[in-house]
Formats: C-alpha cells, sequence, structure tokens
C-alpha cells in the first residue's frame, strides 16, 4: 500500500446499506485514508458494487475482506491478521474502527458454533472482542494523531433505550425456548435492543478502563444514526409512532428529540455525519459521548447505566471473561495492556 496514506479506517458490515455509504462518504472526504471493509462474503455483487462506486471516486486504497461476527474464531483471524499487516506496514495503522454490522431475528435461533444467541454474539460480544483485539493495532498509530487519535464507533440504535441489560442472562425464562419459537415485534425489539445497549454500555466500559492507564488512548462512542430509509435488513418491525411512544416512557430525552426533529433520513446522511466525527479533533478533556446523527450528548445523560460504575466493571469483566476464554492464544489473552476494572 503506498506511503501516503495516512490511516486504516475498519467497517464491519461494509457492504451493508450504511455500511457501504459510510466507505463512500469516507473515500470522498479523506482520500489517503485505507478502507478496510468487511462483509461475510466479499465475493457477493453488492461487495463487488461498492468496489466500483468507490473506484469512481477516484483512486483510493480499499479492500473488502472476509469476517463472520457470528464465529468468534473469524474475528480472532482477522485481528491477527490485521495486527501483522500494520506491523509489517503493509497497511497504516488503524485510525477508525466503525461497527457497523448487526443482525436482527423475529424467532429464537440455534445457537453460534461459539454457544451464544446469535444477535447477542453478531451485536455485541463480537464487537467487544474486535475492539479489544485490534488493540495492538490502534496502539501502532500511538493513539495521538493529530486529527483527533484513534476512534471507535460503535452503531448505536433508539431500541437501546429499551433494552435490558441482564436479556441474555442464561437464568432468565426467555432463553430455554425451543429453537424456532417465533417472537413478538416486541420481543425481538428487546431482543435487539438488548444487545445494541450491552455493546455501548461495555464498550464505554472499555474506554473507561483504557483510559486509566497510559499506554493507550482510543475515543470510544457510540453513534445512533436514527432510522433509515433502504435496503436494511434489519427491521424490527417497530412503527414509529410506538418506538417514539416507547421513548416517551424511558425518558429518553436526546432521542425523543431527534426523532421529532428529522425522523427518517437516506443512509447517506448518518453516513456523513459518522464519517465527519471520525476525523474530528479531538478536545483536549474528552468526555464520554454520545451522537445521535451530528448531536452530541453526554454519554450518561442518554444510558443511564453509565452513572453505575459497578454495573459498568460487572458487565467488562463479564466481557472479557467470555471473550479471553472464546479462544486460546487469541489477540485478547495475549494482550498486554493492563486492564483496570
Ligand atoms: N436501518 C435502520 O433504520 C437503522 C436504525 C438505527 C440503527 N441502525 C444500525 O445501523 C447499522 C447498519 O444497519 P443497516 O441498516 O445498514 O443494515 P443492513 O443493510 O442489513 O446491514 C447489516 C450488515 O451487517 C452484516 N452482518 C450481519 N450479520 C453478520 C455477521 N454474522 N458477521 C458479519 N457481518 C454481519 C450484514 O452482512 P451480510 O450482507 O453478510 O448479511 C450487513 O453488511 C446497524 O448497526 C443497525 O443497528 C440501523
Amino acid at each position: 500500500m503506498g506511503r501516503s496514506l495516512k490511516g486504516t479506517v475498519i467497517i464491519t458490515g461494509g457492504n451493508g446499506s450504511l455500511g457501504s455509504e459510510i466507505a463512500i462518504a469516507i473515500a470522498k472526504t479523506q482520500p489517503f485514508t485505507h478502507l478496510l471493509l468487511t462483509a461475510r462474503d466479499p465475493s457477493q455483487p453488492d461487495a463487488r458494487d461498492l468496489t466500483e462506486r468507490i473506484r469512481l471516486i477516484g483512486p483510493r486504497s480499499i479492500e473488502i475482506l472476509r469476517l463472520d461476527l457470528a464465529d468468534l474464531q473469524s474475528v480472532h483471524t482477522f485481528a491477527l491478521q490485521t495486527i501483522e499487516r500494520v506491523r509489517t506496514k503493509e497497511i497504516p495503522p488503524i485510525h477508525t474502527l466503525i461497527h457497523s454490522a448487526a443482525t436482527a431475528s423475529y424467532t429464537v435461533d440455534e445457537p453460534t458454533v461459539d454457544g451464544y444467541d446469535p444477535v447477542y454474539q453478531t451485536n455485541c460480544m463480537a464487537p467487544f472482542l474486535l475492539t479489544v483485539s485490534l488493540l495492538e493495532a490502534f496502539r501502532a498509530g500511538g493513539g495521538t494523531a493529530a486529527d483527533g487519535g484513534a476512534k471507535v464507533i460503535y452503531v448505536g440504535c433508539a431500541e437501546a433505550s429499551n433494552g435490558r441489560l441482564d436479556y441474555f442472562d442464561h437464568d432468565r425464562e426467555e432463553s430455554s425456548r425451543s429453537v424456532g419459537t417465533v417472537l413478538s415485534k416486541k420481543e425481538a425489539s428487546l431482543r435487539f435492543g438488548s444487545s445494541k445497549l450491552l455493546a455501548s454500555v461495555a464498550l464505554y466500559a472499555l474506554r473507561r478502563s483504557l483510559a486509566s492507564t497510559t499506554n493507550i488512548s482510543l475515543d470510544v462512542f457510540t453513534m445512533d444514526p436514527g432510522v433509515m430509509v433502504g435496503d436494511s435488513h434489519l427491521r424490527t418491525g417497530t412503527p414509529l409512532s410506538v418506538k417514539v411512544a416507547q421513548q416517551t416512557r424511558s425518558g429518553l430525552g436526546p432521542i425523543l428529540r431527534m426523532m421529532s426533529r428529522s425522523a427518517v433520513n437516506k443512509a447517506s446522511v448518518p453516513a456523513k455525519a459518522i464519517a465527519k466525527v471520525a476525523f474530528r479533533q479531538a478536545s483536549v478533556e474528552q468526555a464520554e459521548r454520545y451522537f445521535i446523527l451530528d448531536d452530541e450528548y453526554e454519554a450518561a445523560s442518554v444510558l443511564r447505566t453509565l452513572h453505575e460504575g459497578a454495573a459498568m466493571e460487572r458487565l467488562l469483566l463479564r466481557m472479557m471473561q467470555q471473550t479471553d476464554g472464546s479462544a486460546k492464544n487469541s489477540p485478547a489473552s495475549m494482550s498486554p495492556t493492563p486492564m483496570v476494572f
């Protein structure tokens, strides 16, 4: 790869409707960025079409690699290969990791090969593992780049406001239902929202942990793109009016304000906002931030759990244990970064 490249941006779900628009927005505004997109099957036409669309913008450094978040070995392999490629300077250090991939489902599914609910693993556990596993590649960039330092952006959603941190606990009644059981819209939304809530909180907890160490500076935050029109496969079917009513009940002020201000957008709108925030200068003293489109909020004002230090520490510990035990000799288990709980 060319020496003029300034950093690598990884976008999971790079072939998805939002992921592909984020790639295009970054290709337009950051010509010296290496775009590393991931897809479950990069040979599919949507991945090839995206590459062509980006090539039309101009000469850009782009690749689409295989990553299946429902298979933790795939996450480990991708992370190890990426770290090695950064180490050997085949690609520039990671500037930003954007977690856009997600899955939703209306039925009780077979567990993944790793034994987890696929919605939980794809939306929460695997993004967390990928972030931790790539710390080495972030560290290679020093974490102090002039354009704001390394960032991890988790693409959230309004349904997280109705999520529950204990939804995927094994002792819950719901976890004993048989595979194939059809879920109501409400239940599917709760499951999806819980996976997104858990991921957001766990990543903010990781950020706190990393901030208390001196060897890496990583800004981790959630960005809610709002409701999008397009080819998304992620509809959990909740009509907007219901969502707004639910948000009123939960008292999630900022999301309610955003929904009434600009209810539905094309994916290119949040994509531009994400591309902008990914390259924004870091403030000297960064607070925990949460974005709804390009509006910025103090994260704890949106995610109340962030006020509960002990609950966050417990969640971080659980996530570290789950992911650390997922594969021997994984980058996560080998990471020299001390984890402070
Ligand atoms: N659409 C909305 O209105 C909306 C609203 C708020 C937030 N969001 C958030 O925006 C993000 C993108 O959603 P979208 O609307 O762009 O959905 P989408 O078009 O359906 O894209 C989802 C992406 O996730 C990938 N994915 C699914 N399972 C995967 C797995 N096991 N491993 C790796 N990748 C996997 C899909 O890859 P395949 O092509 O292989 O399936 C696809 O690239 C999500 O995080 C979602 O929660 C969406």
